[in-house]
């Protein structure tokens, strides 16, 4: 067991990569801290890690909000006394014609994306810091750290909010790493390429959602989209203290896109 009697919070993990994510985190003896804005998946996740033997807790939280987030991290440490591992994961796209893109696409999408990395991270070290011991991992995502054509009536421009915040993401996490390193912190990050999610679909009609699966396949020189597990096991090794000298690291889980090769 890699993360035993771990307290590990997972933002975003009511549905798709988070929830992977948690259940990898419970696999290893972790108690997964299952925090989503969406009680009822939220509520399933934490029944589905039970089901397995895992530990888990739900938490109904949208860690946008500062309030709830504060309040989340002074519930949880009331409960737990430690937090071991937080992964920023909660996410949104807010995908629109490039004319479209409005200012409040950008302060929803950069909001939770960016900001709400920023503060999870600020709330959850400042205990991580008084055990001299935690994890971060940031999910940025490939677009990131390219650009890439999109599909159908989205051009690339569609996604400048959400890959704006995601290539900050990866730049965040090197400050942070550098500002935790030495109270025995370790952050890094994941950039996810294609996964299946229910993420994928927002946004898009069905045959957008074909034509981006087409499209994602052949840009990834493995030629298929990952698998959640796949990303949840690099998520793992990074929460896990075989990584313990790697920090301000972001690794690329995305089957080799060619769009950065
Ligand atoms: N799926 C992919 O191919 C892919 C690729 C690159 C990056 N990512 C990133 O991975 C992360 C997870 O994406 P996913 O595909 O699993 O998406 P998803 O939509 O399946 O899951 C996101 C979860 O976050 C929750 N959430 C949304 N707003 C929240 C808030 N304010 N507070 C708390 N929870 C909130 C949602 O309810 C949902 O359960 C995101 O950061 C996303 O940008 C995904």
């Amino acid at each position: 067991m890699r993360l035993e009697n771990k307290i590990a919070v997972v933002t975003g993990s009511g549905s798709g990569l988070g929830k992977a994510i948690a259940m990898r985190f419970a696999d290893e003896g972790a108690t997964a801290i299952v925090v989503d804005v969406n009680e009822q998946n939220m509520t399933s996740a934490v029944a589905d890690i039970e089901a397995r033997g895992g530990k888990a807790r739900g938490y109904r939280v949208d860690v946008a909000d500062q309030r709830a987030l504060r309040d989340f991290m002074e519930e949880l440490i009331g409960t737990h006394g430690r937090i071991d591992i937080l992964v920023n994961n909660a996410g949104i796209t807010r995908y629109r014609a490039f004319g479209a893109v409005g200012p409040e696409d950008w302060d929803a999408v950069l909001g939770l994306d960016l900001k709400a990395v920023f503060f999870c991270a600020q709330a959850a070290s400042s205990y991580m810091v008084r055990q001299q011991y935690g994890k971060i991992v940031n999910i940025s995502s490939s677009l990131g750290t390219g650009t890439t054509p999109h599909v159908g009536s989205l051009s690339a421009g569609a996604a400048a909010p959400y890959a704006s915040a995601k290539a900050a993401v990866i730049q965040l996490t090197q400050i942070l790493a550098r500002e935790l390193g030495p109270s025995g912190i370790n952050v890094n990050c994941v950039a996810p390429g294609f996964f299946l999610t229910p993420l994928t679909g927002s946004a898009r009609s069905p045959q957008e959602v074909e034509e981006h699966i087409r499209v994602r396949t052949e840009m990834a020189v493995l030629r298929r989209a990952g698998k959640l597990e796949e990303l949840a096991n690099a998520v793992l090794f990074l929460a896990s203290d075989e990584s313990s000298f790697i920090t301000g690291e972001t690794i690329r889980v995305d089957g080799g896109r060619t769009d950065r090769m």
